[in-house]
């Protein structure tokens, strides 16, 4: 399976269950945000709905810098008392990692008053007040409940929010129920109707999955160049292998989000500096299922499928369904040694990192055992070194930007405070 074949719908419902795993209310927040843009944008009237729609998966990740920056649990902290980090760390997050490259400013500035950015030069102004506006209400309307009005919005034209936008939410409101509809969560329907119209280009879709993938640096960085060194591995031996284009494609997404699930276990868990208790062992084996849970219906049963049996193993030995040789191939077999290895090659705060002659050890007397699938561990084996040195210098170029994200993060941040 190549790109083309999802669709942009399954994509942005893809985003959101991302999203959504990191953190549920960050999630909501985020869709009601985007259909009170989208209602705005539409009022204004000279948006075409597919330019809308494009606002709708930037105000879906409007809050993303949050799992990096603060305590997610607490939206009020990040959100009214600090909100400098998050923007920061949002705004370079898109920048550098999605398809929103030019409008990753608008979250730069999302929280940051009118008179302060009225006089900036910048493409998408209008848009940006919008989102701040967007933003405020949905925080508002849920903290105030039924006394919420959102006149007192008034109170602040032409300081803290543009007076033309602040008209037109009244418009907004005027002309659609908008209050009622997020009380009672009619408001998703209208939603679902809405991101119909996204339209990404094959392009945009690729750099939203690799997005996705680096979502678990949000939360721990050791996911992320782990996976970018498994995708590497994965190709060398895919090569090496003489795999077609499609299996080669399907086992590059399967790598790519294999480990997705991990963005559903507690950030303090994963960045643990000790051995796991059985408990939460048995908790982390939970990541598979929820990868698949989160990707069903979304991409290909096949690439589904290989990344499921990331931690099985050819003598029933693995995880989550012990699946055994007759119902594996090769494909799930590149991916659990690939993925093995890389793991076996990192320290972990509870053991050292392994060196090649333990991995070699391991993987031959897994031949032996039948642990894993002999052809491929012999090819990959045979080719030890090419495959690890290439894949290595692979991952180091594609790791670049997202340590530039993390340098300048300080920087950004160090500006404007
Ligand atoms: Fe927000
Ligand atoms: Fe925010
Ligand atoms: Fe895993």
């Amino acid at each position: 399976m190549a790109v083309e074949y999802i669709t942009s719908r399954n994509l942005v419902d893809l985003i959101y269950e991302t999203v959504r795993l990191m953190n549920k209310s960050m999630a909501h927040h985020g869709m009601r945000v985007s259909y009170i843009m989208s209602k705005m944008l539409e009022t204004e009237g000279t948006y075409e709905k597919y330019e809308i729609a494009d606002f709708m998966v930037l105000a879906l990740l409007h809050d993303i810098g949050a799992i990096k920056t603060d305590d997610v649990r607490k939206p009020l902290t990040y959100e009214a008392k600090n909100p400098m980090q998050h923007s920061v760390y949002g705004y370079l997050f898109l920048r550098y990692l999605s398809p929103l490259e030019e409008q990753s400013k608008m979250i730069l500035y999302h929280h940051m008053d009118y008179s302060k950015t009225k006089d900036m030069d910048y493409k998408y102004s209008f848009e940006m007040e919008v989102l701040k506006v967007a933003e405020i209400i949905d925080i508002w309307q849920r903290s105030f409940g039924a006394k919420f009005d959102y006149r007192l919005l008034e109170k602040y034209s032409g300081t803290k929010f543009d007076p033309r936008v602040c008209e037109l939410l009244a418009k907004t409101i005027q002309k659609h129920d908008l209050i009622a509809q997020l009380r009672d969560n009619s408001y998703r329907q209208e939603y679902g109707k809405n991101v119909e119209f996204v339209l990404l280009s094959d392009t945009e879709k690729e750099k939203y999955l690799k997005m996705l993938m680096y979502c678990t640096g949000l939360k721990e960085e050791q996911t992320v160049s782990e996976t970018v060194a498994t995708i590497y591995v994965c190709r060398e031996l895919c090569r090496k292998l003489k795999m077609s284009e499609l299996d080669k494609n399907e086992v590059y997404y399967s790598a790519m989000l294999h480990d997705i699930g991990m963005l559903a276990m507690p950030t303090e868990l994963l960045n643990a500096p000790r051995a796991f208790s059985d408990e939460e062992k048995n908790l982390i084996k939970t990541h598979v299922e929820i990868m698949e849970k989160t990707l069903e219906n979304k991409l290909s049963k096949e690439i589904i499928r290989i990344a499921a049996g990331h931690h099985e193993r050819f003598d029933g030995t693995g995880y989550p369904r012990g699946l055994k040789a007759g119902v594996m191939g090769k494909k799930e077999a590149i991916l659990q040694i690939s993925e093995q290895v890389v793991n076996a090659m990192e320290a972990k705060p509870y053991r050292e990192a392994h060196t090649k002659e333990d991995i070699v050890e391991e993987l031959n007397n897994g031949i032996i055992t039948g642990k894993y699938d002999g052809i491929v561990t012999d090819t990959f084996l045979k080719h030890y070194d090419e495959i690890m040195d290439k894949a290595k210098q692979k991952a180091e170029i594609a790791l670049v930007t997202h340590q530039k994200l993390l340098r300048n993060y300080n920087q950004v941040y160090a500006n404007l405070a």
